[in-house]
């Protein structure tokens, strides 16, 4: 199942980030991709606002995963990009778990990621962004409808009160 969501601002990307934060169970694996300055850690950093994080979500490129504990769910945020085909991080040890695992670059760790995901593409259009939701597994995508319908129903209230 896909799904298109178009985001015309940072503001409407954190909107949509929360949201998503609110609504994921537990033991759920994210796979983010889009280019440099798509969004991807403006992405991360609301869903981790959704979950309740309270520590600061910053970009893991050089630890390659934080782990952030103080929320709702636990929050795995894994940054595969220096990673090479056959370093072994453990990363299979996360999908186990109870926690929302994102994982950014997910390319570079095609051959260790789990079956069932939650793909999430964001593409530049114009300044603003197309967000593209993928995934072939029942549960995700039950949890997929609920957040797009959420989400649109979210921006058609704002657009009504700034109408009113
Ligand atoms: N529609 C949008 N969605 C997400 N970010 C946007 C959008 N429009 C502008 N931006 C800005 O683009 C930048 C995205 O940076 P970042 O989230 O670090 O990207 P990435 O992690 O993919 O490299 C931020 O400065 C953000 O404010
Ligand atoms: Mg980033």
């Amino acid at each position: 199942m896909k799904q298109y969501l178009q985001i015309h601002s940072a503001e409407e990307m954190r909107k949509f980030g929360t949201l998503l934060g609110t609504i994921l169970q537990p033991q759920t694996t994210i796979l983010l991709s889009g280019d440099l300055g798509a969004g991807k850690t403006t992405l991360s950093q609301s869903i981790a606002k959704g979950l309740c994080v309270t520590e600061r979500v910053s970009s893991p490129t050089f630890t390659i995963v934080k782990e952030y504990e103080s929320g709702r769910l636990p929050l795995y945020h894994i940054d595969a990009y220096r990673l090479e085909s056959g370093d072994d991080i453990g990363i299979d040890e996360y999908f186990l778990l109870q926690g929302v695992t994102i994982i950014e670059w997910p390319s570079m760790i095609q051959e260790s990621l789990p079956e069932k995901v939650i793909e999430i593409e964001i593409f530049y259009q114009g300044d603003g962004r197309e967000i593209q939701l993928s995934t072939s597994d029942k549960r995700y995508e039950a949890i997929m409808q609920k957040i797009v319908k959420q989400y649109q129903q979210e921006m058609s209230d704002s657009f009504e009160k700034i109408n009113n």
